[in-house]
Order: C-alpha cells, then sequence, then structure tokens
C-alpha cells in the first residue's frame, strides 16, 4: 500500500509518498519540503497571503518530485491524501484541491486528512507504537496533551488557554531581539545561560487538569527586560535559561497530570509520544525522558524533520485510513477549525 501525502497548513509546503511495511510501520519513499520560513521572517509570524502564494507556487514541483523519487508513477499509488485542516484556510484550499484533483484524474481514492491526527499517528510510522498512547504535541500554533485511542478516536486531557508553547518561545526571542522563528535561537543562548538566575513563574502548575497557560511567563519576561535597561549578552544568556527551565518545569508537571487522567480514563499507556516543532528542543525532551523514566514509559520522539510539518505523516495518516476503508469524497470541504476530540473543545467553550 502505496500514499501521496499533501501537506500546506501553515508555512511548509510538502509532498512525500509512504508504504505499508509488513512489519506495520511506514517506510518514507520520498518526502519533499519546501519551508517558507525565510519569507516570512521580515514580518515575525507567517502572513497567510504569503503562505498562499508560496504553497501553489511550489506544490505542483513537489508533488512531482515525490512520485518520482519514490519511484513511481501517479497510477500506482493506492490513494491520494491531503490535509484538509486544521490551518490556515488559503493553504488548505491549495492542498485539498490538489489531492482531489490528483484522485479525480487517477481515479484513486481520496482521504481528508486532520494534520493534527497526522501529528498523533507519526510515531505509529517511526515506531510502530501500539494503541493506547499519550501524545504530547509541542508547536508554534498547538500545544495539546491527547490520548491517542485509534484512529479517528482522541480524547483531549489537555490544552494551553492562551499562547502555544513555540509561541511563547518566538514571543520571547523576539522581546530578546533573536531572529525568527526564536524558538531554537532562545535554545542556543540557554546553553551558556544560567537558569536560576531570574525567579519566573510556573504557571499552572500542581493544577488537577493538564491544561497550559504560557502567557503568564511570557509577561514575567517582559517585565523583567523593561526593569533590567539595556541587556548585556550575559542577561539574555540568564533569561533564555531561566525561560526554558520554566518551560520544562510546566511541561513536565502538565504531561504528569495527563498522565494520571490517561491512567483514570483510559488505562495504562503503551508510550509517551513527543511531537511538534518544539520537540526538537533538548531540555524538554531531558525533561520528559525524565517524566518516562519514572512513570516507567517509553519516550517516543520521532526525528525533528518529521517532527515538524511534512508530508509523510500525511501520507502516513492516508494509509492508516485507507486500510479502515476510511476515504472521503470530492465534496470534503476545508476546515480550518478541526479539533481532534470536538466534544473538548465545546467543553472548553463553554457549550457542552
Ligand atoms: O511544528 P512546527 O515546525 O510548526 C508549527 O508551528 O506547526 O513548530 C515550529 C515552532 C516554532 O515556534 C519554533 O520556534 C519552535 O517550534 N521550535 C523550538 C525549537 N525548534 C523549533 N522551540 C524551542 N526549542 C527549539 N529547539
Ligand atoms: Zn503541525
Amino acid at each position: 500500500m502505496r500514499v501521496l501525502g499533501l501537506e500546506t497548513t501553515c508555512d511548509e509546503t510538502a509532498a512525500a509518498v509512504v508504504e505499508l511495511k509488513a512489519s506495520g510501520g511506514g517506510l518514507i519513499l520520498s518526502n519533499e519540503i519546501y519551508s517558507q520560513t525565510a519569507e516570512h521572517a521580515p514580518f515575525g509570524g507567517v502572513v497567510p497571503e504569503l503562505a498562499a502564494r508560496a504553497h501553489v507556487e511550489h506544490l505542483d514541483v513537489l508533488m512531482d518530485r515525490a512520485v518520482t523519487g519514490a519511484g513511481l508513477r501517479y497510477g500506482d499509488l493506492d490513494a491520494i491524501a491531503a490535509a484538509a485542516g486544521p490551518g490556515l484556510i488559503g493553504g488548505v484550499m491549495i492542498g485539498l484541491t490538489m489531492g482531489k484533483t490528483v484522485a479525480l484524474a487517477t481515479g484513486k481514492p481520496f482521504i481528508a486528512v486532520n494534520h493534527l491526527e497526522a501529528h498523533a499517528l507519526t510515531a505509529r510510522m517511526t515506531d510502530n507504537v501500539r494503541f493506547h498512547y499519550l501524545l504530547l504535541l509541542v508547536s508554534g500554533g498547538h500545544t495539546q496533551l491527547i490520548a491517542v485511542k485509534g484512529v479517528g478516536d482522541h480524547l483531549r486531557l489537555g490544552t494551553t488557554i492562551d499562547d502555544a508553547v513555540g509561541e511563547a518561545f518566538d514571543k520571547v526571542g523576539k522581546l530578546l531581539g533573536l531572529p525568527y522563528p526564536g524558538g531554537p535561537h532562545v535554545e542556543r543562548k540557554a546553553l551558556t545561560g544560567d537558569p536560576q538566575r531570574f525567579a519566573l513563574p510556573r504557571p499552572m502548575l500542581g493544577r488537577p487538569n493538564a491544561d497550559f497557560s504560557l502567557s503568564g511567563l511570557k509577561t514575567a519576561v517582559r517585565l523583567t527586560v523593561e526593569r533590567a535597561g539595556p541587556l548585556t549578552q550575559t542577561d539574555v544568556a540568564d533569561l533564555c535559561a531561566s525561560f526554558q527551565a520554566a518551560v520544562v518545569d510546566v511541561i513536565a508537571d502538565r504531561t504528569r497530570a495527563a498522565l494520571k487522567a490517561f491512567r483514570e480514563k483510559v488505562g495504562a499507556p503503551e508510550a509517551l509520544v513527543v511531537a511538534g516543532g518544539v520537540a526538537a528542543n533538548e531540555s524538554i525532551r531531558r525533561g520528559l525522558q525524565r517524566l518516562a523514566q519514572a512513570a516507567g514509559l517509553k519516550l517516543v520522539t520521532p526525528s525533528p524533520a518529521l517532527c515538524t510539518d511534512n508530508g509523510a505523516m500525511i501520507a502516513w495518516t492516508g494509509i492508516e485510513r485507507l486500510r479502515l476503508g476510511l476515504v472521503d469524497d470530492f465534496a470534503f470541504a476545508p476546515r480550518p477549525r478541526w479539533p481532534l476530540d470536538p466534544d473538548a473543545e465545546r467543553a472548553l467553550n463553554g457549550k457542552a
């Protein structure tokens, strides 16, 4: 079984072909990506209109390269999968329309993929992780703790009530005059900094639910910067280290709370899985490793290239759905908002 996957929900244009291995995991036959980071950098964030234009410009070429690079023709594919949300509407429309068009032209099944589910299922492609497991998804747009129980079967145990973790890293980077996106730069500066120099808050620590709140921490960094006056390189490094240490503590505490909820609501998890761009952060990985070890759990972190947005995760989710007969028709509309667990979303919004 071989599926083409298209990803266009944010600022990465990506196409990949993945094959189902006899052992159950996925073999990535090709994985093409065009990162638009440089185009958005002058604006300090993703500009939706620029993103949509870049997707249009690059998607067809990347898709062709993914298919030929896999040593295939379009007719050899078993299905076409495209991310249908959540994400920026312009990009989602482009990938979804392209996916439907190729499916129509080849007569192959079409599969509309939830981008968040794709992050959630990546560990099954890379490490053959069995259901049920706890997923910590930490990226620039998302911060969620999810019990992944099966394909299309997810229970959200926690989410951020304000900023995403990556967003907080990026805002702190901006405050300290570091290039965009700030996350990797904050981590690099933190290497030489003193994590104890600034006493920053750990929001939500000890709360029984597994929700996150990052905006207070970001504000505390801003106030510290304002109070300190002109910053020396040492100040910047110490602030980065202190901020990162606070984030590590918050993530460990919130994940611990989610593990407890998981055991109560679902049972014993098979693994703790981390995904999203922030999962590239070594301190956060080490913090989660300590937590997993204490809980007697295996920690699974797909490689950074597969933790961040990519086409392979969409193709893999296509495989997972295709083998269950879960295909979609051409009426499937783009979903800029598409929660993995609609019940949790309704509860958070006070509608349930
Ligand atoms: O998953 P991703 O590539 O894109 C989405 O947001 O969907 O994640 C990007 C985010 C950015 O906020 C970036 O600053 C953050 O991940 N990030 C990091 C690190 N590398 C990337 N944050 C902290 N430490 C890092 N090493
Ligand atoms: Zn993503």
